[in-house]
């Protein structure tokens, strides 16, 4: 049985149920316009690692609306560093997601899309040869010519900016894909140049009960210019995570 979770913020209506079904989940995750969410899974000290991976953090519960936002996602972006530390295969989806996205007329599939400068990325991986959708690749101008090449032949790469990404850019190239429900699974790195061009729409934040030894690795990195404000715009919990969502 999946994870039980209730709603303790906003409080739930009289007609909904106590424990939470997955199309009560779903419903609230669905947008009409485009949407770029960040989600991120955290120890109460603030870790976002345990042992090098988010892993070993993420409870039931946080698999659960794990899943749930990938199922109702057009892409899933993610930034070169996490999917090496974290060994990402191919970009799949739960059976149940697949039908669940096949039903609406979706791709089974989400599309993978990753964040790199370097293109430090290996085109014999799984990520691109297994791939039920072909990746895209977005990086900067003067990333490495033959990296890019190499890749070219895998997936689509797209030149989103010279030096830097540039997020309004990336969002053009996404949505004019049709991609416009846009998952981010960080990491810290690409997160933090994201918060600094003004570029996310909400974060879901998985609270798990631990606290993790060592130096954390933390939600966000590099210097931001100022504190980020942000308003809580649902909680949810579950007996081994509390989920958050907010909007700047
Ligand atoms: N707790 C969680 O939910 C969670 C989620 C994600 C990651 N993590 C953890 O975070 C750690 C990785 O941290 P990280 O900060 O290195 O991850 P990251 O942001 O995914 O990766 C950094 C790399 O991504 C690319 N990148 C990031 N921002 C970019 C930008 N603006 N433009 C172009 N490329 C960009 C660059 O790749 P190139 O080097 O290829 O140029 C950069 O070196 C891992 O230990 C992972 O487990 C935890």
């Amino acid at each position: 049985m999946s994870a039980q979770l209730i709603r303790i913020w906003p409080a739930a209506a009289p007609s909904e149920q106590a424990v939470l079904r997955d199309e009560d989940l779903v419903r609230d995750l669905l947008v009409d316009s485009s949407v770029l969410r960040v989600n991120f899974v955290m120890s109460l000290n603030g870790s976002t690692t345990h042992e090098g991976r988010s892993g070993g953090l993420s409870g039931e519960a946080d698999k659960r609306y794990f899943e749930l936002l990938r199922r109702v996602c057009d892409v899933v972006l993610v930034g070169a560093g996490t999917v090496r530390d974290e060994g990402y295969g191919p970009m799949m989806v739960s059976e149940e997601s697949a039908n669940w996205r096949r039903e609406r007329g979706l791709p089974g599939h989400p599309v993978f899309a990753i964040v790199s400068w370097r293109l430090d990325l290996d085109p014999e991986s799984s990520i691109f040869t297994e791939a039920p959708v072909r990746p895209i690749v977005i990086t900067i101008a003067n990333s490495p010519g033959d990296a890019r090449d190499a890749l070219s032949r895998v997936a689509d790469v797209v030149v989103a900016g010279g030096s830097e990404v540039d997020f309004t850019r990336l969002r053009f190239e996404l949505e004019a894909r049709g991609l416009n429900s846009i998952l981010c699974e960080g990491g810290p790195q690409l997160f933090g140049a994201m918060l600094r061009s003004g570029a996310v729409d909400e974060l879901c934040l998985t609270v798990s009960p631990r606290l993790e030894q060592g130096t954390p690795f933390r939600l966000v990195s590099g210097l931001l210019p100022e504190p980020v404000r942000l308003k809580l715009k649902s909680a949810l919990a579950g007996e081994d995570g509390i989920l958050l969502r907010y909007s700047p």
